[in-house]
């Protein structure tokens, strides 16, 4: 059984994609051990509590330094003792020691086809605007590891959403997020939970 811990910062419309899938079946032998997040206002707080999930907020901004951060978010994250972290919308930096404790075992949602539109600076709204400007036709949603770089880790899926005409940023968050990151972030934890992925240096093989 897959222990995971999903740290949110936002509405929860991934991790509710995820626990709509332990419930109804897709995701098989994983047990969503607990939420985290940095919001204490964020919905996706709500929606663990409507699921029966353990919810707790940690911030920032609760701690006089952001190493007194890191440590405690450390400690809260190791006592669930989750084999799978998964960031759904977390706009919080992980710490290096928590990506050297957990290597290969955090995951993340970005919505864009990686290597385009992220890294530093691109996140939410800020990813489909980007795209737009640069007047891409085809946008879509990336799974990857996280090392410690910004969106760098090695690749799990990826899935390709068309833009179109008349597009507004919101639109297009909304179409990326029902085509794709709904989809593929349920897919990777219920592969990473039946063993089917292995990483190769900064490749993922499935098997
Ligand atoms: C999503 O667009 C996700 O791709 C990005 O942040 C947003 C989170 O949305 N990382 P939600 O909190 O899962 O609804």
């Amino acid at each position: 059984m897959l222990n995971v811990v999903v740290l949110v910062s936002g509405g929860g419309t991934n991790l509710q994609a995820v626990i709509d899938g332990v419930e109804k079946g897709s995701i098989t032998n994983t047990r969503i051990a607990g939420v985290i997040s940095n919001n204490q206002n964020a919905y996706a707080l709500t929606r663990a509590q409507k699921h029966n999930i353990p919810g707790i907020c940690i911030s920032p901004k609760m701690f006089e330094t952001r190493e007194k951060f890191n440590e405690k978010f450390l400690e809260a994250v190791d006592v669930i003792g989750p084999d799978l972290i998964v960031l759904a919308g977390f706009l919080v930096v992980i710490p290096p020691a928590m990506i050297e404790k957990y290597r290969n075992r955090i995951i993340n949602i970005h919505p864009s086809l990686i290597p385009s539109f992220c890294g530093t600076g691109y996140y939410g709204l800020k990813v489909h605007e980007a795209a737009l400007a640069r007047g891409v036709r085809i946008v879509g949603a990336t799974v990857h590891f996280v090392d410690e770089g910004t969106d760098t880790g090695p690749i799990i899926l990826q899935k390709a959403v068309e833009v179109q005409q008349g597009d507004t940023p919101e639109a297009l968050q909304r179409r990326v997020m029902e085509q794709a990151e709904w989809k593929i972030l349920p897919e990777a934890v219920d592969l990473i939970a039946n063993g089917r992925i292995i990483v190769e240096g900064n490749r993922v093989k499935r098997l």
